[in-house]
């Protein structure tokens, strides 16, 4: 659509007033806030002033807040998402996570991390009653000179083959998550599932909004990792399975080439890495060789 162009008069008018809001941050103690209002301030109104916005418009937006802050509760967090779907949950993990070395590239948090998910042995099962099919996942844990970070705490999570993480179920259970913790050479290995690609909660505002641009909710298929160590940058990050056709439209944008690996597919009855015995179901392995950078 195509808007008329303002007047001059118009124009100082508008510029004006822009002026005004940002001078009444002017008293901030806070350094920080100050300059994140009145950057703020000038983005809102830039926004406003090039599309022209109009009142309906401005009230339908205000609607739609509304109605993200109804749906939102614990369990539910509707502002993440709206943040994650236009990309600014991304954006935030590339200014805070700057590129260093090789290592290991960040992705989106995700709102399906629980605190307290059980402890497993190198080589135990994070599937617990979550079904799908089994995934070996093996690696190491360094540091950007290559040394091995023994002790270094993986926290592991992942949703069913049915699309849902355990949280999303209404009973307890426990299933598709744990931590584990890497051995004396910094290595670490452990029974998942092959990630199945799944949407991100649609029934909102959220998943409204997608349908009216179409856009699709499907996330890419992945498995996602937090991982640290003293004196490490944390890491927040996921592993996709190459080949997915989602690849290229993951709904949250958290998809980086580097995070893509091959998720070998064996034939039943092959040997496993260790002897465990899956009877006729076909499995996947993969190795993540994960790199922490030097905390900031
Ligand atoms: C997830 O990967 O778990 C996720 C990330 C962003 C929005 C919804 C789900
Ligand atoms: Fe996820």
């Amino acid at each position: 659509m195509t808007t008329t162009p303002v007047s001059d008069r118009q124009t100082q008018r508008e510029e004006a007033l822009i002026e005004t809001v940002v001078a009444s941050f002017d008293n901030t103690p806070d350094a920080r806030l100050k300059e994140v209002m009145q950057s703020l301030t000038r983005h809102l109104h830039a926004f406003v002033r090039e599309v022209r916005l109009t009142e309906a418009e401005w009230n339908t937006a205000i609607a739609f807040l509304t109605d993200a802050g109804h749906i939102t509760d614990d369990r539910r967090q509707e502002f993440i998402l709206l943040s994650d779907v236009l990309g600014i949950s991304m954006q935030t993990v590339a200014v805070n996570n700057e590129a260093h070395g090789d290592a290991t590239e960040a992705t989106v948090f995700g709102p399906f991390f629980v605190d307290d998910a059980p402890l497993i042995a190198n080589g135990g099962d994070i599937a617990g009653s979550a079904p799908g099919q089994p995934c070996w996942v093996e690696g190491s844990v360094r540091d950007t000179e290559g040394n091995p970070l023994p002790g270094a705490r993986i926290e592991v999570w992942e949703a069913d083959e049915d699309g849902f993480y355990d949280v999303q179920y209404s009973d307890d259970r426990v299933a598709g998550r744990a931590h584990l913790v890497a051995d004396d050479e910094g290595e670490y290995c452990f029974w998942g599932l092959t990630p199945t690609p799944y949407p991100i909660p649609n029934d909102g505002p959220v998943g409204k909004l997608l349908d009216a641009v179409h856009r699709s909710p499907m996330r890419a298929s992945h498995l996602h990792f937090m991982v640290s160590s003293p004196a490490k940058r944390t890491l927040v990050t996921h592993i996709f399975v190459a080949g997915d056709p989602l690849l290229t439209s993951d709904s949250v944008f958290g998809v980086k080439e580097s995070l893509v690996l091959d998720f070998a597919e064996q034939a039943a009855g092959s040997p496993t890495p260790d002897g465990r015995d899956l009877g006729s179901r076909t499995w996947s392995r993969t190795t993540f060789d994960i790199v922490l950078a030097p905390e900031a």
